[in-house]
């Protein structure tokens, strides 16, 4: 991300707001994300007590070095204007990014982004330092996709919400990141996960595949996440405590893979330089790396290093 800071995403732990005892429990969770709901996973009764329970949470609870994030409910509903006033008035300080959802265009991220800034200038926050992401989740939010990514600076992420993407496009099926039966000829996903990819690469924001709602199926969820983690995308959403750390471990670079991808730009910085001969193909022990390497073992890299790994070879000019 340009402007913004690089958070790790591989996990995203959704936990519905009306629930006091998950959102205890999410607090010793190693999710690299939290997001607190306000919207589907709540009932429109529950939604005022949701509010409050998600205000005092971010407000007295541990949270770490985790992203906080809380979904507020769409804008065609009467529910978003009190969730992001009372949400962040209430806990604006303790929380880093708004997660819309059903976001169909420009306008709607924009009107977010105007009534966040008012709000950060009423409480004196910082103004603009709440993120905002921006949930897929219907064919005109996919056809927008680019607009609504550069709406606002604020964007950090473009997020896939499958089931209500299946429904709003007639898919025939009801069960959520397993291909629709009768569709035998591939990925009935595969454009709209790319669709999302490429305006999230081309505007330097993360894209974040949703749910699996088969929860009890780990071996699913895992095939499911290794897909869109081979494609780029950075990761995940969890609804289950034991689909987090097969998240954080697909999306995640291997190890050997995080430290070839950190020898490869050290011996390419050292290989370019004026001591080490200002050569611009080299060889890697029996490997060609060039400019093009260099790019692919920055992404590599760049995963591991938000990931918070470690390297354990280190290469050396005389290796
Ligand atoms: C998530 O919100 C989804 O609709 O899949
Ligand atoms: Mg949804």
């Amino acid at each position: 991300m340009s402007a913004r800071e690089l958070r790790a995403r591989r996990s995203c732990h959704a936990v519905p707001g009306s629930n006091p005892r998950f959102l205890e429990k999410a607090q010793g969770l190693q999710s690299d994300q939290v997001f607190l709901d306000i919207e589907d996973s709540v009932a429109p009764i529950a939604k005022a007590d949701a509010r409050k329970n998600i205000v005092e949470v971010l407000n007295t609870g541990d949270w770490g070095d985790r992203v906080r994030t809380v979904r507020v409910n769409d804008w065609t509903t009467q529910w978003t204007y009190k969730d992001v006033i009372e949400v962040v008035e209430g806990a604006g300080a303790n929380l880093d990014c708004l997660m819309l959802p059903k976001v169909q265009t420009a306008a709607q991220v924009q009107a977010l982004d105007t009534l966040l800034t008012q709000i950060e200038t009423t409480m004196g926050y910082e103004v603009g330092r709440i993120g905002i992401e921006a949930q897929i989740e219907n064919a005109l939010g996919l056809i927008n996709v680019d607009e609504i990514a550069t709406a606002s600076p604020r964007v950090e992420t473009i997020i896939f919400g499958p089931a209500d993407f299946m429904a709003s496009i007639n898919m025939k099926s009801l069960v959520v990141g397993e291909q629709p039966p009768g569709y035998d000829v591939g990925d009935a996903y595969h454009y709209i996960l790319m669709r999302l990819l490429m305006a999230a690469r081309a505007h330097d924001k993360q894209v974040i595949d949703g749910p699996y709602l088969q929860i009890k199926d780990l071996d699913g969820f895992q095939r499911v996440a290794g897909r869109s983690a081979a494609l780029g995308y950075d990761g995940k959403w969890t609804l289950h405590p034991s689909q987090i750390e097969v998240a954080n471990e697909v999306f995640s670079p291997t190890q050997q893979d995080y430290d070839h991808a950190e020898n490869i730009l050290d011996a390419y910085e050292y290989f370019t330089s004026e001591q080490g001969g200002a050569k611009g193909a080299v060889m890697l022990g029996d490997e060609m790396i060039d400019e093009a390497s260099r790019k692919m073992a920055l992404v590599i890299s760049g995963k591991g290093r938000a990931a918070g790994m470690k390297r354990t070879d280190k290469w050396q000019p005389d290796s």
